[in-house]
């Protein structure tokens, strides 16, 4: 399972880069919208510049004639740009289109496998299911990835599937072991990625060791 990082905050999108772990980057209105004084398309650029790797950029219109025309616009901005499409009638019209193109999509606000399996008819190139906020509303989005990879597994369906809205490092092992494709995670998820607190105990052990011995 890839990492990506869900943000469009670049300090956090180049910290994790360095790590060497990064395959991608989703951004959605609500994380742009918290970027100040920024152009959402120079931002773009510059995340695709940087990481290299499939960039989502979501539009904003909800008709598919909107959709299509932002997604096309999206599309020539850079390379490397996944057009980002919410799981609606008219957003299926927009990836029909645009996939007969040769834009990639990534269909999201995906909460069932139905949905899942529309879009990837569709020509979606990835569905984004919300594990987070299934789980707020007392359902298990753990399960939904897992069904999601079972019927694309037997039916052949080469749609990726990206588990979004990840809220814990428990969401994370959990997405790999139901056979998601990618993780889509925020940046204080990712941090927490590194740590055990038996790892800091066992350094903190090792240098009392080794101080204590080049202090005699
Ligand atoms: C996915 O692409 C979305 O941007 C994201 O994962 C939404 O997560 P949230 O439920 O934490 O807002």
């Amino acid at each position: 399972m890839k990492y990506f990082i869900d943000t469009a905050n670049m300090d956090e999108i180049k910290d994790i880069h360095e790590w060497g772990v990064l395959r991608g980057v989703t951004t959605n209105p609500s994380l742009v919208a918290k970027e100040k004084d920024i152009s959402f398309h120079d931002r773009l650029v510059e995340i695709c510049e940087l990481v290299q790797g499939p960039v989502s950029g979501e539009v904003i219109a909800l008709d598919a004639a909107g959709m299509i025309e932002e997604g096309r616009e999206l599309a020539k901005l850079h390379e490397h740009i996944i057009v980002k499409i919410p799981m609606t009638d008219e957003g299926m019209k927009a990836v029909n289109v645009l996939s007969s193109e040769g834009i990639k999509t990534n269909v999201t606000l995906v909460f069932n496998t139905v949905q899942a399996l529309t879009a990837a008819h569709a020509g979606a190139t990835y569905v984004s299911p919300f594990i987070g906020r299934l789980d707020d509303i007392g359902l298990d989005g753990m399960d939904l990835i897992a069904d999601i990879r079972h019927i694309f597994t037997i039916h052949g369906i080469g749609t990726e599937i990206i588990a979004a809205s990840i809220r814990n490092e428990g969401h994370v092992h959990g997405a790999a072991a139901a056979g998601a494709d990618i993780a889509t995670i925020p940046y204080k998820v990712l941090k927490k990625l590194t740590s055990h607190p038996l790892t800091d105990k066992g350094i903190d052990q090792f240098l009392k060791d080794w101080n204590s011995q080049k202090g005699q």
